[in-house]
């Protein structure tokens, strides 16, 4: 068996540097934390927080004054700041620099009279956070087809993207808008962490037999990278642990390449690499993994 595992996988920049400042909290145990939703998307490091202290909460209101709440990095809208002031709780913003810098663009913009477009998906919170900053009028265009159908009428139209779109998908996008506005700008922000990890990923599973995608389910950049491997390797998993490896896969082949999405902990993805190291064969790998299932 050739073991390749991709120099991108885990934590990005944004993520570790959220974990570090949410450390910070944890240790100051005189204070109340919580975070706005799942820290990450990672049931070990959210259940590892609660029993520290720290737990997800779904909405600002339910949160004492006193209290402390931590904004992720997937950032939040305007009117979120504004709730968390008026009721006196204390913030930790851990929005990762690069969504900032997005909810900047779009609110300069907005002001200034373009219409917004954010290419991305509308139900993830990223997105949902950025159309915060332009009062939520933004048109969200997850396809080409979407954009056919899109009417700006007059205005000038301001294009961003979630930052871990699929940049093929946003290129398609930009293509047919730039053909049927006049007056556009275009600001890509496709996360270049996340286009490292893509393309990454993409030439690994090219080269390999089979492919194993290391995160969350609820993840969408493993998500993303799920399909983008699978495009070209059928025998791509989705697996939260090594552990759920199952004897439905087809293992007759030895090229078995190893990725991972942004808020992987490197403890999963070094428990991968070790049981497939022990391993001689696929056939012991899956047995094991059963074992692991039925202990
Ligand atoms: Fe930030 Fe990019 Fe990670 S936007 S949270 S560094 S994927």
């Amino acid at each position: 068996m050739e073991l390749r595992v991709a120099k991108t996988a885990g934590f990005c920049f944004g993520v570790a540097r959220a974990l570090d400042m949410v450390e910070a909290c944890a240790a100051e145990p005189d204070k109340t934390y919580h975070t706005l939703g799942p820290i990450i998307h990672n049931k070990h490091v959210v259940d590892e927080l609660a029993q520290r202290g720290i737990s997800p909460v779904d909405a600002v209101d339910m949160v004492g004054q006193s209290e402390n709440l931590i904004v992720r990095t997937h950032g939040v809208g305007k009117s979120v700041y504004d709730e968390m002031e008026s009721r006196g709780i204390g913030v930790v913003d851990v929005t990762c620099p690069f969504v900032k810098k997005i909810h900047n663009i779009v609110e300069k913009h907005h002001r200034e009279g373009y219409a917004i477009v954010i290419v991305g998906d509308k139900n993830h919170p990223e997105v949902r956070g950025i159309n915060g900053w332009c009062e939520n009028a933004a048109v969200i265009l997850a396809t080409e087809e979407e954009a056919k159908k899109a009417k700006f009428g007059e205005k000038p139209v301001c294009v961003v993207s979630q930052t871990t779109f699929v940049q093929n998908i946003f290129k398609k996008i930009v293509f047919f808008l730039k053909k049927t506005c006049n007056d556009i700008v275009i600001f890509d922000t496709i996360c270049s962490a996340t286009e490292e990890r893509q393309k990454e990923a993409y030439e690994l599973a090219k080269a390999s037999d089979v492919m194993l995608v290391l995160g969350g389910r609820n993840s969408s950049n493993t998500q993303k990278l799920y399909s983008i491997c699978k495009s070209v390797c059928d025998n791509t998993f989705l697996l939260e642990h090594i552990g759920e490896l199952d004897s439905a896969c087809n293992f007759d082949s030895k090229k078995v390449g190893i990725t991972a999405g942004a808020s992987t902990p490197a403890v999963i993805i070094k428990e991968a690499i070790c049981k497939m190291e022990n391993f001689e064969s696929f056939e012991s790998l899956v047995e094991e993994s059963l074992k692991t299932l039925n202990t």
